[in-house]
């Protein structure tokens, strides 16, 4: 195959808990690119918006990069905020140029989220969408929990997370799905190593590779 001339974009979509993130974080390590974590600029407006009493909108429009350093971004009660704030089309547009720019970088770049395949990168010559059932999902992030010493139960965490699927699925603005070239990773019955290999194997495919020493 002959190589391919474009800069090495790579947009990463899936469900909470399917391994996106870990994934997004490998790849961009491996091929040398930067990485965001799209989640988490929603999840910060969630707060803004709970915590602070902003309007989303406005939280959206004036994210800093310091409002992404709150160490309470990364719970469960976050990514509820997130996926509420998330369908909200006004907060989606104010993230979008964020976002954009970051994908425009010369470099290339890796970013995850829901809706990167999609709207945010549609011209990203690399595409995963990375998925595992829920009832998989739903083990990881109980036994994720336990080990951070949050006190849960499982059939808790299950309904939480069939509920921020539905919303992120269902919503009208920019909904949760795969693009249509985009290359699908189940990682039910898989660890992170496997699915890591996978993706690389589809990238290289694609042509691209590491930077050299
Ligand atoms: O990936 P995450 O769990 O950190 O995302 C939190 C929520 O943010 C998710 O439930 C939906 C929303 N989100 C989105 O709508 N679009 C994205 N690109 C990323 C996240």
């Amino acid at each position: 195959m002959s190589r391919p001339t474009s800069r090495l974009l790579v947009a990463i979509d899936g469900p909470a808990a399917s391994g996106k993130g870990t994934l997004a974080r490998r790849v961009a390590g491996h091929f040398g690119l930067p990485h965001l974590d799209t989640g988490l600029l929603y999840r910060a407006v969630g707060w803004l918006a709970g915590h602070r009493g902003l309007d989303p909108a406005a939280a959206a429009a004036g994210l800093a990069m310091a409002d992404l350093a709150e160490p309470g971004l990364r719970g469960d009660e976050a990514g509820q905020a997130a996926s509420k704030v998330a369908a909200i089309p006004e907060v989606r547009a104010n993230l979008l140029k964020f976002q954009k720019d970051f994908a425009a970088q010369a470099s290339g770049a890796v970013l995850d989220g829901r809706d990167i395949g999609t709207v945010i990168c549609p011209e990203a010559p690399v595409k995963l969408f990375v998925t595992a059932s829920l009832e998989a999902r739903a083990d990881r992030r109980y036994r994720e929990l336990r080990e951070r010493g949050v006190e849960t139960i499982r059939p808790r965490v299950l309904a939480e997370m069939a509920e921020r699927d539905r919303r992120d699925s269902e919503r009208a603005a920019a909904p949760m799905k795969a693009a249509p070239d985009a290359y699908l990773l189940d990682t039910s019955d898989m660890d992170a190593d496997a699915a890591f290999a996978a993706a690389v194997a589809f990238i290289e495919r694609k042509g691209f590779r590491p930077p050299g020493p």
